[in-house]
């Protein structure tokens, strides 16, 4: 790999070397400065002026050459670590992404291997699903569907594929129709057509101040402005919301009301009702991200059926069933409904009628049903293991997840990578930081991720291990 530092002065050993800086040419470019820089860096990368894993100019030094504020280099270097670019390396600089990194997913899929234990995704407990969707494949194969299903269709799917999904809403109690009904490419696809169909590139959003990261990165990508809002037992407060809409209106509030990622809290009916209320009053969107809204066998009224007129309801098969069918939908306030069949439009036409079909059949034939209650058993039979081994992490029933506050003196980081040396993978609670200033001493546990009951037994055990030992920083006062 191509190695090059672009500094201006290094000491080594008392002597002052002086090495050639990289330095722009900014009135190449056109727009605001920071922009003009960022634009300047990935033509550098592209010309290969700048090598991959090559670290950057310092902030200062670089607005001293170039004769601009600090602010607007760090407003550039953040554009171009928006774009993919630039990493930023706490302590160490900004650095150009290397080949390696540009191509590698920042999600890897870690298989446990080598005696590792992952608790760090929040995957369906990996069941046997292939013996219920196998048959349904062979099924379309062999009554003639598959041609149909194998070309374009609308953005909305096909009626009778939507009165299956309507009906199935039905239910578990949420009253839905054809024009309030879309099909996503999982919850996280919903997100993205909620944010762009209500307006909100570049606008003002809230969210708890503890979120799911999959919300807080693709507002990064909209340049959304997050604003953080405090949360206790039962999510976001009320009367938070209230001062924050007073003094900040945003356009969109989202929430978890069932089972939140990462915390595991619930709200109940008032708490729903009394956020609506703020939100009617301040004429704000309401996400309800619902994707873990069957998987307790009892729950409060959907927020979509308290106000259906201002909620946005995203649901999935991902955590009841399939990740891997990639299969969503929103239920919107009718006058939302064409923007969002645009944004559809714009993003991916539609979602596959192949995938469709195959979900539409699983909840026909009743094998989703089957799915989902073969989840709730497995989830509560290792919430009971976890209630045993750590009693003091927060779970409720039907959750993928359990929510670990750390005692004193561990920190979130150092827990972190002392589980990761045990071969425990989990979550660090700071990735669910909507505020750059929070501090979180909590981790997240995915119980459901391990391939076995015996393999999250031990995990966990080793996570006990760890709680009653003194962090490595204590050891070295
Ligand atoms: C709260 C929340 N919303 C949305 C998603 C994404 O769901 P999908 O896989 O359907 O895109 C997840 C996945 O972890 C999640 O935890």
């Amino acid at each position: 790999m191509k190695f090059t530092l672009y500094w201006d002065n290094l000491s080594i050993n008392g002597f002052i070397v002086t090495m050639t800086m990289w330095t722009p040419d900014l009135a190449a470019y056109s727009g605001p400065l920071y922009l003009r820089l960022a634009n300047a860096i990935e033509h550098a990368i592209g010309q290969g002026e700048l090598a991959g894993g090559s670290r950057l100019p310092t902030q200062r030094a670089l607005a001293d050459r170039l004769g601009v504020t600090v602010g607007t280099i760090t407003r550039a270097y953040a554009e171009a670590e928006r774009r993919g670019w630039l990493t930023a390396r706490v302590g160490d600089g900004t650095w150009v992404r290397s080949e390696e990194e540009a191509t590698a997913s920042d999600w890897p899929l870690r298989e446990e291997q080598d005696g590792r234990i992952e608790l760090w995704q929040n995957l369906p407990v990996p069941l046997d699903r292939a013996a219920k969707v196998g048959p349904l494949l062979q099924q379309i194969e062999r009554d003639g569907s598959l041609n149909r299903l194998l070309g374009y269709d609308n953005e909305a799917g096909r009626p009778e594929q939507r009165d299956v999904f309507l009906q199935w809403l039905g239910s578990h109690g949420i009253a839905a129709t054809h024009d309030r009904f879309l099909f996503s490419n999982g919850a996280q696809h919903g997100i993205l057509l909620t944010l762009l169909a209500t307006g909100c590139v570049g606008e003002h959003i809230a969210c708890e101040s503890l979120s799911y990261p999959g919300l807080l990165g693709a507002a990064r990508q909209l340049r959304c402005q997050v604003s953080a809002v405090a949360m206790d037992d039962e999510g976001m407060r009320p009367d938070a919301l209230e001062a924050l809409c007073r003094q900040r209106r945003p356009r969109l509030i989202y929430l978890t009301p069932t089972l939140q990622n990462p915390t595991t809290a619930i709200m109940g009916e008032a708490r729903r009702r009394e956020l609506l209320a703020v939100c009617a009053r301040h004429e704000v969107w309401v996400v309800e991200d619902d994707v873990n809204g069957l998987l307790p066998a009892t729950r409060f009224t959907p927020m979509v059926s308290l106000m259906p007129e201002r909620v946005i309801h995203l649901g999935s098969l991902a955590k009841i069933a399939c990740g891997g069918l990639r299969l969503g939908f929103l239920l919107c306030p009718t006058s939302l409904r064409p923007a969002l069949g645009q944004a559809m439009r714009l993003s991916s036409w539609m979602v596959s009628p192949l995938l469709v079909e195959l979900a539409a059949r699983l909840v026909q034939q009743g094998q989703l049903t089957a799915l989902l209650e073969e989840q709730r058993q497995a989830l509560a039979r290792r919430g009971e293991l976890l209630a045993h081994l750590l009693p003091q992490a927060r779970w409720q029933p039907g959750a993928m997840h359990a929510w670990l506050a750390l005692p004193a003196p561990w920190r979130c980081s150092e827990f972190v990578m002392a589980a990761d040396r045990m071969g425990v993978g989990v979550t660090s609670g700071e990735l669910f930081a909507a505020s750059q200033q929070a501090t979180v001493q909590a981790v997240r546990l995915s119980i459901s991720q391990p391939a076995s009951d015996a393999r999250l037994g031990e995990g966990l055990a080793r996570l006990k291990a760890l709680l009653a030992s003194l962090p490595p920083s204590q050891l070295l006062l």
